[in-house]
């Protein structure tokens, strides 16, 4: 029997679901197998090495699926596991973070950037480095929001409570006079509408979702690896903890993408 091979895209719970929507919209034939460590999240206050260690433990357990590539969709894990998962498996492994970058430098007309972020990918400057790698040009203004992925690890992000909570969180990023918002948390896509009315109309927000969903396309274009069935794929979701509450977020998230495709849910132990 043929069994298609999937894309493997993870992260800490459901902020990278705003991957897979991308990636389901802009290459509806792939099949997606999706990891969210939601029992272990957030990621953001963890130090580097757990973080490393856990990211490692999920492309242990997504191998046993030989997808065709792994996609780490989840930029606290990408600054802290990136190159060390890239040495260790042999299928393509992206990162979040360049893709979110590239689409920050595309887009700001000025060159004054803001990142904000999980309190991990701040501190590592990981978001800094790639946009200097890019253009010596740009300045870059970071901001760690800790308050924002609880949120909507909770499900809460379409509560009126939010506003407040983005609001203060974006208090000293608001003052600043950038005109392109990286949102560099995979989670903060959920709180674009709210993040938007805060920082007010001038400021452009900067998603790597889109930009990740092309890269992929390109890596397996190029590597002759691209999906040609017919059939729908059928995509699978793991996650860790509270199952109830990760399937309506992304059953509410991903919506029409899922509705004309089989899906199965599964709660798994690392
Ligand atoms: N969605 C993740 C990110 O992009 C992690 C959030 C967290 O678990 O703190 O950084």
């Amino acid at each position: 029997m043929f069994v298609q091979q999937a894309i493997a895209i993870l992260d800490s719970g459901v902020g990278g679901l705003t991957v897979a929507k991308e990636v389901m919209r802009q290459l509806p034939r792939e099949k997606i197998i999706y990891f969210g460590d939601t029992a272990r999240a957030p990621y953001g206050p963890r130090t580097p090495e757990q973080v490393r260690l856990f990211t490692e433990q999920i492309v242990d357990y997504l191998l046993q699926y030989e997808p065709k590539m792994i996609v780490i969709a989840c930029n606290t894990a990408t600054a802290a596991a990136l190159d060390h998962i890239s040495e260790k498996v042999s299928v393509p492994v992206i990162g979040v973070i360049h893709p979110g970058a590239r689409a920050a430098i595309s887009a700001t007309k000025t060159g004054h950037i803001g990142v904000i972020g999980t309190i991990g990918t701040i501190n590592s400057g990981a978001y800094t480095l790639a946009l200097k790698q890019l253009s010596p040009y740009v300045e870059v203004e970071s901001q760690a929001c800790p308050a924002l992925v609880p949120l909507v690890e909770h499900g809460l992000f379409r509560s009126a409570e939010s506003f407040q909570v983005v609001q203060d969180s974006l208090e000293g990023i608001q003052q600043s006079t950038i005109d392109c918002l990286i949102l560099g948390c995979t989670h903060y896509p959920f709180l674009m509408d709210t993040i938007q009315q805060v920082m007010g109309p001038a400021v452009k927000l900067i998603s790597s979702a889109d930009e990740t969903a092309r890269e992929i396309s390109t890596i397996l274009y190029d590597k002759g690896k691209l999906s040609a069935g017919e059939e729908l794929p059928i995509h699978q979701f793991f996650c860790t903890g509270d199952a109830e509450m990760f399937q309506s977020i992304a059953t509410d998230w991903l919506g029409e993408q899922i509705k004309r495709t089989p899906v199965v849910w599964q709660v798994t132990k690392l």
